[in-house]
């Protein structure tokens, strides 16, 4: 068996060999990119370095990067799914050369030193080409040159990389898979089948474009890379020849625990508890520090925990052993992100926080349901005349129960079974939807803003913000918002811009900001589908992040945007618009820094 620590010390002993340096792995709250909530690949740190700017360790880096991403956390449980998870990465910046990294990928999967896999049992992939780039003979030769018999041409769907949005760096990849032995699925059976013949290990991205925004076609850098991942726990999985990275080193160990210690063991319930509980430590023990709160980040993170007490609950594991496990996490990855060390109190004060207030909660939960049982009771006796009240609990009242009190629907399903009730769960699953779309738009859109918290100072700077951003598209159209943060003393903006700004255009920007104060302009808000928000002009990115309704804000005839607020009610009451700051931020991007006097 290769444990995690010994898959990563093979990765870092194998490229410091080859002249890679190393570099710390990055926060897992992103410091660039306000259009998600956390780190969500090994790469997305490093794009300001692939898009060209130079990093300070050199253009052969590698790491081991942790990442969160809540996509799939109704799959948490299963064999594969994980929300956080560690990601291996390699970079050469500046520098294609296909060849060489398949000669080391195969040396680092072949050798008896490191993986040590035998090569016919290895697969890999190969972009086949389409009309944006060429089919990749370079790569599949390189691969055949090594002795790798079992070549595929896979288009755009398997074998393009870009992040999740689509915008950035990206490029044609080459994945490596082990071919399990099993029989084909069909005759067509090929990496992309997943029938579970070839399971994937490592991915090479040959970073030769960049996409400038959504929708635009891919154009070359003029500075290519190669950006290689090894995703940790389905790697160490499929290497192992064990169905979950559960089965293995740390996770075992925080598996075993649980088992041990609870009075039910279910499997699913224990998973679901050592991976929330692994990205709990993961988020309070980062450098910049995220607490349990209502709205984006923090709220994420309450979810996660409040998740897997319901679990403890469920399979009767003690939720004050959640510190026990943090404190094997502290130990296991603080060795790799050492901040995770120095916030070991901090990450098991605010657990033990979060599990005091969400079993107040609990308890609250319990009067209340039988509140409602009573009144339901209480109906039967005063029923008119031919009315039937039947013995089930509203979805109303089960959502309340859910949504204020913290109870899963199961939970709220067995007390109603031990009174001889049901609950309506058609109803409770319509409330949930809402509920869910709701809360998707003013997560999105708080964090979008940028927002720390909500005074009215607060607002006056974002209503500057969206005043800046038009005054930006006055100078160039094309000007997109790249990032946003406000403090009470001042906000700080991102955006896309390809030149440092003249005083003269500062100038123009200040101007136009303060003109648009002096007029006391009204700043409208209006609820309304993402559809109706597209055609009405209203700027934004259009993802799914933000759920069905948005709200839109607009500031008389300059500025429209999507936007979670609050903001300021007119425009008079920001004050006097003045920048500070102008300076790059990173490749094409530049920042300006305004106060409000
Ligand atoms: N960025 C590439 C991936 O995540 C390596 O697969």
């Amino acid at each position: 068996m290769i444990t995690d620590r010994q898959l990563k010390q093979m990765w870092f002993d194998f490229f410091s060999s080859k002249g890679f340096k190393k570099i710390a792995g990055y926060s897992i709250l992103p410091e660039n990119d306000a259009s998600v909530l956390f780190t969500i690949a090994g790469m997305h740190p490093l794009v300001p370095y692939l898009l060209g700017e130079k990093h300070p360790a050199g253009n052969k880096i590698f790491d081991v990067q942790r990442c969160l991403r809540t996509n799939d956390i109704d799959e948490v449980g299963d064999e594969s799914h994980f929300t956080c998870f560690e990601m291996l990465g390699c970079w050469t910046l500046g520098e294609c050369d296909k060849k060489q990294m398949i000669k080391l990928s195969y040396e680092f999967l072949t050798s008896p030193k490191y993986l040590n896999i035998d090569k016919n049992k290895l697969a890999v992939t190969v972009f086949a080409g389409d009309e944006n780039a060429p089919r990749d003979e370079e790569a599949a030769s390189a691969w055949k040159e090594c002795g790798v018999q079992k070549i595929f041409y896979l288009p755009k769907q398997h074998n393009w990389w870009a992040l999740g949005s689509g915008v950035g760096p990206c490029g044609s990849d080459s994945e490596m898979f082990i071919d399990t032995g099993k029989p084909p699925c069909g005759k067509d059976c090929s990496p992309a089948c997943d029938c579970g013949k070839y399971l994937e290990i490592w991915n090479d991205v040959f970073m030769q474009y960049n996409v400038k925004s959504q929708g635009e076609k891919p154009v070359l850098l003029e500075k290519p890379n190669i950006d290689t991942g090894m995703g940790l726990e389905r790697t160490l999985a499929v290497i192992n020849g064990v169905k979950s990275a559960y089965e293995i080193g740390c996770l075992k160990k925080a598996m075993d625990y649980v088992k041990a210690e609870c009075a039910n063991f279910e499997l699913k319930s224990a998973r679901i508890i050592v991976d929330h509980i692994r990205a709990a430590t993961f988020v309070l023990g980062d450098e910049k520090g995220v607490v349990p709160s209502n709205l984006g980040q923090g709220y994420i993170l309450r979810r996660l925990i409040r998740r897997a007490i319901n679990h403890a609950r469920k399979i009767g594991f003690d939720c004050q052993n959640f510190a026990v496990l943090a404190d094997m996490f502290i130990a296991e990855y603080g060795i790799d992100y050492p901040d995770i060390k120095q916030n070991a109190q901090k990450v098991k004060i605010e657990l033990d926080k979060e599990i005091q207030k969400f079993s107040k909660a609990i308890d609250e939960g319990h009067r209340e349901f039988e509140k409602v049982i009573s009144g339901i009771e209480k109906h039967k006796l005063f029923a008119r005349e031919g009315e039937k009240v039947e013995n089930i609990i509203s979805g109303k009242a089960a959502f309340r129960l859910y949504d204020t009190f913290g109870f899963p629907l199961e939970l709220t399903k067995e007390l109603a079974a031990e009174r001889g009730y049901s609950v309506d769960e058609e109803g409770f699953n319509q409330k949930f939807k809402e509920h869910q779309e709701k809360s998707r738009s003013i997560s999105a859109g708080s964090f979008k803003g940028g927002l720390a918290g909500d005074g009215e100072i607060l607002q006056k700077y974002h209503t500057a913000t969206h005043l800046l951003l038009a005054g930006l598209r006055k100078l160039n159209p094309q000007v997109t918002q790249k990032g946003s943060n406000i403090t009470e003393e001042r906000m700080r903006f991102d955006f896309n811009f390809d030149h440092k700004l003249t005083a003269e255009e500062l100038e123009f920007l200040q101007n136009f900001v303060n003109d648009a104060i002096s007029k006391n302009l009204p700043v409208v808000c209006e609820e309304m589908s993402l559809d109706e928000a597209k055609r009405s002009g209203a700027l934004g990115s259009f993802e799914n992040k933000y759920g069905d309704k948005v709200k839109v804000y607009s500031i008389g005839e300059l500025s429209k945007e999507i936007c979670g607020g609050p903001h300021a009610k007119t425009t008079g009451q920001l004050g006097t618009f003045k920048i500070v700051k102008e300076e790059s931020s990173s490749a094409g991007i530049r920042r300006i820094k305004a106060i409000l006097q």
